[in-house]
């Protein structure tokens, strides 16, 4: 671990702000998106299942996928990443963590005030008035991989629900989107833990720390380049623990 950024996370940080994406929830057993063979992205095609367009074509395909991945996030619990990034907010002067991830494995990992760039999984609202659906879903039962399922009505106009979750298409919700850009243009570390950087908006906010002349720390099994602000961990989201131990002891 570079001493320079021990020294940098255990005495001269004052804001921390943790960028996370799918990698930090996989060994949880959650896929990722774009991990060859493993990846959603890689079995199901995002423009049949991930579109506001998709779902008025095939409800049911795509609410029976969504509330699959819903069960198997309910069925899993955060794991040592979760819970690193839950430690390291006790030692932190200030932390924040801007997540692109739906589950809710941060929360219950203990992590407050969590920024959901892409919405959440948890947080399902009527297609056409937009209406929150407070009723619990459904438990129909859902074959392990997966199968059609009707999305429930809204008990307003009995349209569709959709889930709570950002679309390809679709734009971020306006206050996650400004308090993460509001996050990392005001923090002086920023761990980017578990993703490819490949979607945008969201990918911008490393970037916006960089140019707000933060410390750039990414962590992950795949090995990227960087510029000379920024460091590489080179391994699983859990190395993060690793890093708190030699940090904070
Ligand atoms: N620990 C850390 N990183 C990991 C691990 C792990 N155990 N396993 C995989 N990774 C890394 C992969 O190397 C990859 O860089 O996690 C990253 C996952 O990338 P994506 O699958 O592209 O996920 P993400 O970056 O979160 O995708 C962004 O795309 O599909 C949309 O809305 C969806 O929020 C998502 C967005």
């Amino acid at each position: 671990m570079p001493t320079k950024l021990i020294a940098k996370l255990s005495q001269e940080t004052k804001h921390v702000v943790v960028f996370t994406g799918a990698g930090v929830s996989a060994e949880s057993g959650i896929p990722t998106f774009r991990d060859a063979l493993t990846g959603l992205w890689e079995r199901f095609e995002p423009a049949q299942l991930a579109t506001a367009e998709a779902f008025r074509e095939d409800p049911n395909l795509c609410w029976g996928w969504y509330e699959w991945r819903r069960r198997k996030v309910l069925q899993t619990q955060p794991n040592e990443a979760h819970l690193a990034i839950a430690e390291l907010a006790k030692h932190a002067p200030k932390l924040t963590v801007v997540t692109q991830n739906v589950d809710d494995l941060h929360e219950r990992a203990g992590s407050k005030g969590v920024i959901h760039l892409h919405g959440s999984l948890h947080s399902p609202r009527c297609i056409d008035c937009g209406n929150a659906h407070e009723a619990p879903l459904p438990s129909v039962e859902l074959s392990e991989d997966g199968g059609r399922l009707e999305p429930p009505r809204c008990n307003a106009f009995n349209g569709y629900i959709r889930p709570g979750v950002v679309w390809f298409g679709e734009v971020l919700p306006e206050a996650p989107w400004s308090a993460g850009i509001a996050a990392a243009e005001s923090c002086d570390l920023l761990f980017s833990i578990g993703t490819s950087g490949l979607v945008y908006p969201a990918a911008e906010i490393p970037l916006r720390a960089l140019g707000a002349g933060a410390t750039v720390v990414h962590v992950n099994p795949v090995r990227f380049e960087i510029s000379s602000q920024e460091y590489f961990i080179h391994g699983p989201a859990t190395a993060l623990q690793m890093l708190i131990k030699v940090a904070f002891g």
